[in-house]
């Protein structure tokens, strides 16, 4: 073996087929089982895209109803996960808590280990019904509000900012909001979803590779980078700081968050249907300040570095105009990711190979004790 077999973060390798979405970096373009995820943000629900990445077809409106109703069905929490969560100290990051509810919703799962196709589409429904209720129910607890028990009358989105907020926010926030969940559903073998099939390549179970796949999510260079634009946008404060504030993290080598991407170079397909929904919120909140600061450390990260935004530049900011608490953003992605992760399992497991790759020992030659 030689240098120059090693692909560092496995940066341009191709892994597997999959059929459940493409990225094409050099038409800046995103399809979800063949459509374009700008159609399906304009004119579907988060629940009929679910059901596109899972079944591979858009439902008929009696599918849709079928599909709603187990959704719905799925919306409230067993006592031992909301007594797990209760007893887990206030200063655990919300991903830990998310991470950890899961793990115990997949425990009391008597059929966790069976991973027949139907077994795990039921799997999955019932994670979409539940991680809503997991990711509301902590932000009350921390904020020491009375929890709120879900609507079955309401859509998905809607029913998400209710059990939240103890209301439904305006059409506009809603619909915000579920073209957020459309976006963040699927993005090929990005490091969370890789991670889900490596570990359903073991013949793992589902519940164990999502609770996999939460952790690799939760860091600042995938799905924790909307949090972590909303902290770089606390510590600038406002518009007339930007430019010098970048310059100062530049010479500081920092990343900054929620611009770059491995495989776009030339900007995100998703950031500007996510933008037209962030100015229907800053219209929406009259948060002209805060859209001001958006273009501005912008504009001076694309004239400083060519480095465009990513999806989470624009939901970062989204987020915190509907009054989700700054650590919660990255379990609002789980909520929408684990659609793309369950329909990798079940595409990993229907050809599946083991993923094992090799390395280049450089250790130490070999020696031997005296
Ligand atoms: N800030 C400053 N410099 C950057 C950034 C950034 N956000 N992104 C890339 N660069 C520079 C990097 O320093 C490097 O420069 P040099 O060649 O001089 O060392 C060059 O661009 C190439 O960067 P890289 O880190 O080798 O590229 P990558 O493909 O490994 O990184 C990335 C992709 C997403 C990890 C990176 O762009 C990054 O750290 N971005 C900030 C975190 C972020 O927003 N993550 C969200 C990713 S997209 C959606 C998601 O997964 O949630």
């Amino acid at each position: 073996m030689t240098d120059s077999q090693i692909h560092k973060g496995l940066a341009g390798v191709v892994v597997d087929y999959t059929a459940v979405s493409k990225v094409n970096p050099e038409t800046n373009s995103l399809l979800y089982r063949g459509y374009p995820v700008q159609e399906l943000a304009a004119k579907c629900s988060f629940e009929e895209v679910a059901y596109l990445l899972w079944h591979g077809e858009l439902p008929d409106s009696g599918q849709l109803s079928d599909f709603q109703a187990v959704e719905r069905s799925y919306r409230t929490l067993d006592d031992n996960v909301k007594r797990v969560v209760d007893d887990l100290p206030l200063t655990a990051h919300p991903m830990d808590v998310l991470r950890t509810a899961v793990s115990v919703i997949g425990a009391n799962d008597g059929q966790a280990d069976v991973s027949t196709p139907e077994a795990n589409l039921a799997k999955s429904i019932a994670l979409l019904g539940k991680i809503p209720a997991i990711v509301a129910y902590d932000q009350r607890r921390r904020r020491r509000q009375p929890i709120v028990e879900p609507r079955d009358d309401l859509g998905y989105s809607a029913n998400f900012l209710y059990m939240t907020f103890g209301e439904v926010p305006a059409q506009v926030v809603v619909d915000a909001f579920d073209v957020s969940m459309i976006l963040y559903a699927e993005h090929s073998f990005n490091a969370s979803t890789f991670t889900a099939r490596v570990v359903t390549s073991t013949l793992s179970d589902l519940y164990s590779a999502v609770v996999a796949a939460i952790g690799a999510l939760k860091g600042p260079l995938h799905g924790g980078a909307n949090e972590a634009v909303m902290h770089v946008f606390d510590e600038i404060g406002e518009a007339a700081k930007a430019e010098e504030w970048l310059n100062t993290a530049l010479a500081e080598k920092r990343k900054i968050m929620g611009f770059g991407h491995r495989v776009y170079k030339n900007g995100d397909s998703r950031v500007p249907t996510m933008k037209a929904a962030l100015d229907t919120l800053v219209a929406e909140y009259e948060a002209q300040d805060l859209a001001e600061l958006y273009d501005a450390l912008e504009s001076s990260m694309t004239s400083r570095k060519s480095i465009l935004p990513n999806l989470d530049y624009p939901s970062g900011p989204a987020y915190h105009l509907m009054g989700f608490d700054t650590l919660t953003f990255t379990p609002l992605f789980v909520a929408s990711r684990v659609t793309g992760w369950t329909a990798h399992i079940m595409e990993q497991l229907a050809s599946n190979a083991l993923i094992r790759p090799l390395s280049l020992y450089n250790g130490p030659e070999e020696r031997h004790l005296p």
